[in-house]
């Protein structure tokens, strides 16, 4: 069943923030399996199975329930195929949310990443109440550190942590609501 209050799709420059559904199991697959498109993300690969489920529970939640990872396809306009995907938490009080985007290697390069980020920032000044969205990067991911600070993010934080069973150092980036 669709959820009552949903704000997507939503158009940005040249790409569609959409609902994830299970039809975007190859090209989510194809991505999301790529070792080097998974280096410095919180999530593993998932099997096939679990990915069919994963894009079937992501069509049909709520929109951003507070407290959870809640994520959207980057779809290509014209075929609507899908070409990444952004990931919003809101937090409990829904004061913040914090945000993570991957894009499959072949659309890379061409400013399609920052357009959904981009409009995925202001989907989420629109439509909910957060103060400040913030995200967490790999110091080493450089590609991620170039897109946030074209967005408008800063850099507010830097701090060790453990990652995939080893440290790291994290960039945090936020920005803050201005209307
Ligand atoms: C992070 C990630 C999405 C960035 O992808 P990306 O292709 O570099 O980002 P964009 O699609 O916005 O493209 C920007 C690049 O295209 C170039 N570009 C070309 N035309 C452009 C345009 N019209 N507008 C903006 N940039 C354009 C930019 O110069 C930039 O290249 P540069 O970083 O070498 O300067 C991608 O590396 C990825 O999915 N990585 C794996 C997942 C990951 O680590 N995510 C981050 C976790 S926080």
């Amino acid at each position: 069943m669709p959820p009552t209050f949903d704000p997507l799709p939503r158009a940005a420059d040249r790409v569609v923030l959409r609902r994830l559904a299970p039809r975007d199991l190859v090209c989510f697959q194809r991505y999301r399996t790529d070792p080097d498109v998974a280096r410095y993300q919180g999530w593993t690969p998932m099997s096939d199975h679990e990915a069919v489920a994963f894009l079937g529970a992501m069509g049909a939640s709520p929109f951003c329930p507070p407290g959870e990872w809640f994520q959207i396809g980057i779809a290509e306009p014209q075929a609507d195929v899908l070409i990444g995907d952004v990931g919003l938490r809101l937090s409990k009080t829904r004061h913040e949310a914090e945000i993570g985007f991957t894009l499959a290697p072949a659309f890379q390069g061409r400013g399609l990443a920052t357009d959904a980020v981009r409009a995925a920032l202001s989907l989420l000044f629109d439509t909910t109440p957060v103060a400040r969205i913030v995200a967490v990067t790999d110091a080493r991911n450089q590609p991620s550190i170039r897109l946030l600070e074209r967005v408008g993010l800063q850099r507010v934080r830097t701090r060790n942590a453990m990652f995939h069973g080893g440290p790291c150092t994290e960039h945090v980036y936020a920005i803050t609501r201005v209307r």
